[in-house]
This record gives C-alpha cells, structure tokens and sequence, in this order.
C-alpha cells in the first residue's frame, strides 16, 4: 500500500519544481502525493527565506502538523516532519531547536538524500536528520527521472547567484551559481515532453546567466532556448528570473528567432532610481534597463514585461521613490510583484543606517501597487477583442470550464470542453478582470502541432 507524503510548498518556482523532485525520489519507496495531511506519514514543508514574513509562516505552520503528528501518534501511527528548502539551509538548527518534533531537515542541495533519511526514522532510528550541505551538482546527478506530467512543466537549469545584491539571502542559501550540464537538462526536456508537457519554463535564481557545458565548450541560455525549441510537443517556452546585466544579444536574438519563446518576460529591476540601484549593488543603471527593453522590443514588437520592485530600501528618499514611481508608469509593466523591504540577517542591507519605518513602507507600497495595477488594468482591458492561444491546465471554478494562459502569462477562464485539457486552443477574449480574462473558444483544433508550429519558423 502506498504512503501518503504531503508537500506544503512557499516561495518562488524553483521550490514548486523542487518539490515535484523529491516527491520523484520518494516514490521508489512507496510514497504517493496526497492532498489529505492528516492522514499523511510524511509532511514535508518546502520552505521560503526570501522575507521574513515567509520563516514566520514557516513556524506557525509547523505548529499545526505537530498536533497532526500527536493524534496520529496516540493512534499508533508514525507522522515524519520533514523541513526542506532555504529557511532550513538559513536556520536548519534554529528549527530544531525551536520545533524539537521535526525529524528531517534538509536544504535545497540535499533533497536526493531524503530516502536515507525517512529509512532510518521509519526504522526506529530516534535522532532528527540535517544535512545542508551545499553542493547542488551532487543533486541533479543522482535524482531519478522528472515525474512530472503536467502540460505547463517546471525545468530547473541553474542555481544560486553571485551578484550579491546587498538586500538578498539567496547567494547565501542558494550558494554560488552551477549551470547543469546542457544534455541533461535537455534529456530532461523530452521526458517533459513525452509526459505532455506542451510548455517548459527553465527556472534559475539567475537564469539567464546560464553557461551549460556541452560536448565542445559551453553554451548560453539562449543555445539552450533553441535547443528546447526543436523538441517535438514543446510549443511554448519561458525562462524565469532573469537579471538586467545577463541580458545578452544572443538571448535578446532567441526573442526574434524562436517563436515558441512566449513574448512575456519577467526582468526584476527593484527600483527606479540610480542610487538606490547602486546601494542595492545591482550593477546596472536604468539607462540600461531601459535600452535592453528597447532591445528585446525591436526583437519582438509584440513582447511585454513584468518586473518586481522593493519600497523602502535604507535610505530611499522621497525624490528616489519618486523616480520608482515615474519609471513604473513610464515602461507600462504589465505585471509586477512589489514587496516592502525586509531586512534579513547577515546581508549588508541589514546594518545600513537609514531603515524606514512600516509605516513610510506600507505608504509607498500602496503608491506604487496604485500605479502598478493602472498599468495591469489598461493592458487586461485592451485585450478584449484579441484572439490568443491558451494552454488550458486547470480546472474552473464551474463545471465545463478550464483554466489557461495567455502567452503574457494572464489567467483565462472560458467553457471547454475536457478533452481540451493539455491543449492550446484560439480563445477570444471577452472579459478583463483585475488578473484574469475570461474568453470564448475561436477554435480547438486537436492536432496542435499543425496549428501552431506549421510554418516551424512563421509567427503568428
Ligand atoms: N526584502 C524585500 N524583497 C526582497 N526580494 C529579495 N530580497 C528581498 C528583501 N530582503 C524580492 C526582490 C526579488 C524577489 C524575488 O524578492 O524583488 O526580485
Ligand atoms: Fe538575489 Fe540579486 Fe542574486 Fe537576484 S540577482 S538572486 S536579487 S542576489
């Protein structure tokens, strides 16, 4: 009989991804996903060191399955807690300390080590488990195959970031950065595709600073991007977080060449204004912000972009978030993730003097979300009228509808009919909501390859 393992995951992508793979390497061991926690012999918590709020979310969370693990031990039935991600790389010993009923900790270069770990807990062995060790080559070697059989498939290609921007924990949980080799990452790609995935977005702390090694030399992510391409079934590709300065004219070329390269891209720049960038130690200006924009629009008219920005950084001035502001308005993003800074132990920006109050925080956020969503809005409502191509993955809230995505990334409900599930089907929009668009079928033809990859090299 299988085991139920439960996965709670917080943060970006790559934990989303990150989870599926050690669900992979669980399962030779009789361990199935399950929705049900209580009922679950492993809850495993994917966690998220990003801000703060996410560690906090962490312990309150970790409260709840500690009852769960009580009851079901007054019933003779054994729960692991298993911690995994970068707040257990960050704190792996403070969670034990502070919720002494974790069995396992793991950080995000250990997970393939998970099955040694539950053997010796389910064998009676009494000692919680930690291993963070930190070097992710180790783990790609030796997971089993992607599992995963989704039509909108994750593809890690690279971890970790050197570019120590002073507000960020992630060169310090994540480590240095290590691109996977390119045959593999692309061995991986078919077995996506042979799943039926339709979609692959390659996921990288600083993916676009991918350099793969491949038989001769190394290869950039756009190689990669092409490469990917050629793939028979995967008709749309993304590559997600990107960093202004990798931006490279191969890449911005792969937006011009490659029309399964989804017009939609997402350059965090964190602030409108040169100083704070460079307090932020981001290594560009918005000059160059703005110039590779204008870059990757004379490659692709038709691309649009979606940024995140942090308020409140120490010492922001007025007149600096004022700029924030202004360049917001100015590049039109179409959506953006903004966050309140939030200092986290051991970054520079920690000890910076200058820390702003919540107070100022929550005021510019809402300022700035303000102008944010205008700019989400104007874009949503300007697409009534537009046929795009869905990739319908998720069941509606009523019966006969399905959920997709537009090539920018935009919910779109509409009545289909269940087949289509998997599929990328002509869809009329007929609705703008605040994120989502709900739409009306032009046509589902079931042969998609024929649809829409026939001219292989013609864009719609
Ligand atoms: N405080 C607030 N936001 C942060 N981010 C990263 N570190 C912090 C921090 N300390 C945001 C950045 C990044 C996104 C993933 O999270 O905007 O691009
Ligand atoms: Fe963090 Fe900056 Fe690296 Fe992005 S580029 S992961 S924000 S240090």
């Amino acid at each position: 009989m299988s085991k139920g393992i439960y996965i709670k995951t917080f943060g970006c992508q790559m934990n989303v991804y990150d989870s599926q793979r050690m669900a992979d390497v669980l399962k030779p061991m009789g361990y199935a996903a399950t929705e049900a926690v209580d009922g679950a012999e492993l809850i495993l918590v994917n966690t998220c060191h990003i801000r703060e709020k996410a560690a906090e979310k962490l312990f309150s969370e970790l409260g709840r399955y500690r009852q769960i693990k009580a009851a079901n031990a007054q019933a003779g039935r054994l729960t692991l807690i298993a911690v995994t991600g970068c707040v257990a790389q960050a704190e792996g010993e403070e969670i034990l300390r502070r919720a002494p009923y974790v069995d396992i900790v793991v950080g995000p270069q250990s997970y393939h080590r998970l099955p040694e770990m539950v053997t010796r807990l389910t064998r009676g062995e009494r000692t919680s488990q930690i291993d963070l060790d930190f070097a992710p080559e180790a783990k790609f070697d030796q997971l089993p195959a992607n599992g995963s059989n989704v039509p909108a498939a994750f593809l890690t290609i690279q971890e970790g970031c050197d570019k120590f921007c002073t507000f960020c924990v992630v060169p310090y949980t994540r480590g240095g950065e290590y691109s996977r080799p390119f045959d593999a990452i692309l061995a991986e790609a078919h077995t996506l595709a042979a799943g039926g995935a339709r979609e692959i977005t390659l996921l990288g702390q600083n993916v676009n600073a991918y350099h793969g090694t491949r038989d001769y030399g190394t290869a950039g992510l756009g190689d990669l991007i092409r490469a990917v391409a050629e793939i028979p079934g995967i008709e749309r590709i993304r590559y997600t977080t990107s960093h202004p300065i990798d931006m490279s004219d191969d890449l911005i070329a792969a937006h011009a060449d490659v029309p399964e390269l989804m017009p939609f891209l997402h350059l965090p720049v964190q602030s409108g204004s040169d100083t704070m960038l460079q307090r932020m130690n981001r290594h560009h200006t918005i000059d160059l912000y703005r110039s590779i924009v204008e870059k990757l629009k004379r490659a692709r008219s038709d691309l649009r972009l979606s940024t995140d920005f942090i308020v409140g950084f120490p010492g922001e001035t007025d007149r600096e978030f004022d700029d924030t502001l202004a360049f917001a308005r100015d590049i039109g993003f179409i959506q953006t993730y903004s966050f309140k800074y939030s200092a986290r132990p051991g970054t520079p920006a920690a000890i910076l003097p200058g820390q702003i109050s919540e107070t100022v925080k929550s005021e510019r956020l809402a300022a700035l979300q303000q102008v944010l969503e205008a700019n989400q809005h104007e874009f949503n409502e300007a697409c009534i009228g537009r046929t795009f191509p869905v990739l319908f993955d998720r069941q509606g809230k009523f019966s006969g509808q399905l959920i997709g995505r537009s090539p920018y990334m935009q919910p779109v409900h509409a009545e289909v009919p269940a087949q289509a599930f998997g599929d990328i089907v002509d869809v009329r929009i007929v609705s703008a909501h605040t994120v989502s668009l709900g739409g009306e079928i032009v046509a589902h033809l079931p042969s998609r390859a024929d649809q829409y990859s026939t001219p292989r090299r013609a864009r719609a």
